[in-house]
């Protein structure tokens, strides 16, 4: 008896040493400073998921620089970073050891399959290389005409519209306009297929998409932020059950435009693939995807469902992002009619300039010998990025390099940080693109002056495919489409500011930057509307040319 209770003690000694061994040797993050949690179960996740995009982590990163200890559920440590050279390794130097989290990944699974965004590692490689060279400078150069074309499109409507009214302006929903309009562009760009949504409102895939993000992202109860936490303790296979069976309004949403898109893909491919093979239509993405699912080469195949998910993965990641983009750019335009005007001067006395050489059509050296839309293009990026947020998670135990040293809590002053294995990241996109660091004092501020000034040096770490921006992400798995999406922002820009002019409504002066997947705008007091973006837009005097 004494002899079974001697082992018992033993054995809880034994335990008790080991864990205390593992607490004590587990890199650990805990002395990094951050705010305060007021709640175990759910740490900061509310505040940093629940306001407007970037609002918790502005203010964070102002109180403790570019890495923050916060906390998810359970008292989980997890990073906030916003630091450049933390960040350079995390995208770039690391390789893949940084990849993506386990538990997002099946969001990203559910809305696009498993295409690019989804695949890591290896899998991640052999997708990039087919897809690669479908959207080089060359490819994006050549879309221009499509680009100005549809954003012709809308002007068209919109004169229609406006010249109806007795008082020749009307109200107009932007992103509904623009979302439609990049549809088709992408449609078309991609796999040379119309799909249709400028001409009809009630294109299938347009209304699926339709306010997908903000009913599935927006605003998640407390409730949905624990279930995410809790679905990184089960396994795989149990994690996909129930992400692709639960039920829920938001994912309910999603698995119908999941499969309003895969039936699309799927239609597309069986009505082109022969020709494609043959090598007609050789140049567009559709043709490169098919020929990889023919391939014999084991580095450069794609599967049917890879295939299907891959085309998925560009009709999402290619129409609301840049549809946003340009809600956002129009809606800074409005906000300061004098950088809209000296715009919409650049742009007209280059439209002199093309018709005097007996053309009418932009290309792109015009458009790259116009300093001032240059300068406002990156400013939008930089200051709304659509995509905000990248959440990553260490696959070994590493180190970070910081550009600017952080002081522990204990009073030590570091300028590299071991992190321990399966360690998250959350990588503040917005946050960084407001890095002063990086931006200069008055970050927080837009002024696409900044770009014009000399004050935007070579940066010491440099991180973002595009002006140093954080906005495509970086590194291995930097944004595939951004000259795509740098060019068609550009030209839509071109066509429309040409035309109209654009000004703040009563509702337009109560704009949320609401924090989906994809930030779009909202009304303060109108959220159950979804997107929206209302605007004043009327015909441009041409009297001060
Ligand atoms: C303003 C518009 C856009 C923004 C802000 C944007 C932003 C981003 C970001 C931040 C990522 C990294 C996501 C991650 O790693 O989790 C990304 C990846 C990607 N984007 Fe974009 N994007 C835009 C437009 C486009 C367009 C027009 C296309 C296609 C035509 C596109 C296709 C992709 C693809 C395929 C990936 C995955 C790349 C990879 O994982 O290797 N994007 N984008
Ligand atoms: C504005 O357009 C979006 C499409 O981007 C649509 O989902 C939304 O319902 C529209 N809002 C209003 C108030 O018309
Ligand atoms: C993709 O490849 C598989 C087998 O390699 C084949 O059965 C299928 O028909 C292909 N799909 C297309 C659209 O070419
Ligand atoms: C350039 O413009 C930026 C943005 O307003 C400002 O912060 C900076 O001080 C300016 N630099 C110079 C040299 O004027």
């Amino acid at each position: 008896m004494h002899l079974i209770l001697l082992i018992a003690c033993l054995f809880v000694f034994l335990v008790c040493c080991y864990t205390t061994y593992r607490h004590f040797t587990r890199i650990s993050v805990a002395d990094v400073p951050g705010p305060e949690s007021s709640s175990w179960l759910l740490g900061n996740m509310p505040q940093l998921f629940g306001g407007q995009v970037g609002e918790a982590e502005f203010k964070w990163q102002e109180i403790y620089g570019g890495v923050v200890r916060i906390r998810a559920s359970f008292g989980e440590d997890r990073l906030l970073v916003t630091d450049p050279k933390a960040l350079q390794y995390i995208y770039q130097t690391s390789g893949y050891r940084f990849h993506k989290q386990s538990e997002r990944i099946e969001l990203t699974r559910l809305i696009s399959g498993r295409g690019i965004l989804w695949a890591d590692g290896d899998d991640h490689k052999r997708h990039r290389k087919v897809m690669l060279p479908g959207f080089s400078s060359g490819e994006a150069k050549a879309l221009l005409p499509l680009f100005l074309s549809k954003a012709a499109q809308i002007a068209a409507k919109w004169k229609d519209i406006i010249g109806a009214t007795a008082e020749q302006s009307a109200v107009l929903n932007i992103t509904a306009w623009a979302s439609r309009a990049t549809l088709d562009a992408i449609g078309e760009a991609a796999f040379d297929y119309r799909f249709g949504a400028m001409e009809n409102v009630d294109n299938v895939v347009g209304t699926a998409y339709s306010n997908v993000f903000m009913d599935t992202f927006g605003s998640p109860s407390d409730a949905s932020l624990l279930a995410l936490s809790m679905l990184q303790y089960v396994p795989r296979c149990v994690r996909e059950f129930l992400v692709d069976h639960v039920p829920s309004p938001g994912l309910e949403h999603i698995r119908h435009t999941a499969q309003v898109t895969t039936t699309v893909a799927r239609e597309l491919v069986a009505s082109k693939s022969a020709a494609l093979l043959q090598g007609k239509g050789s140049r567009d993405i559709m043709s490169l995807l098919v020929k990889a699912n023919a391939s014999e080469n084991e580095k450069t195949k794609l599967n049917e469902d890879e295939l299907l998910s891959q085309m998925r993965t560009i009709i999402m990641a290619g129409h609301e992002t840049t549809a946003n983009s340009f809600s956002w750019a129009v809606l800074e335009l409005a906000r300061q009619p004098k950088i809209q005007s000296r715009l919409r001067s650049e742009i007209r006395s280059m439209e002199r300039m093309i018709q005097a050489r007996g053309s009418y059509e932009f290309s792109t050296s015009d458009i790259e010998s116009m300093p001032y839309l240059l300068a406002v293009v990156k400013e939008v990026l930089r200051f709304h990025p659509v995509s905000f947020n990248n959440f990553r998670q260490s696959a070994t135990d590493d180190v970070l390099p910081l550009f600017r040293p952080i002081t522990l809590r204990s009073g030590e002053v570091i300028t590299e940080l071991p992190v321990p294995k399966g360690m998250k990241v959350i990588i503040s996109i917005a946050a960084y693109n407001r890095n002063k660091d990086v931006f200069g004092h008055d970050a927080h501020i837009f002024n696409p002056e900044r770009w014009l000034n000399g004050s935007m040096r070579k940066p010491e770490a440099p991180v973002g495919a595009y002006a140093n921006l954080l906005t495509f992400a970086g590194g291995l798995r930097t944004c595939i489409g951004w000259r795509f999406a740098v060019l068609e922002l550009q030209a839509f820009l071109i066509e429309l500011l040409s035309e109209f002019e654009f000004s703040l409504t009563p509702e337009a002066t109560r704009i949320r930057r609401e924090a989906c997947i994809v930030m779009v705008p909202t009304v303060e007091g109108q959220r159950e509307k979804g997107t929206q973006l209302p605007l004043r837009v009327s015909i441009a005097s041409r009297d001060d040319d």
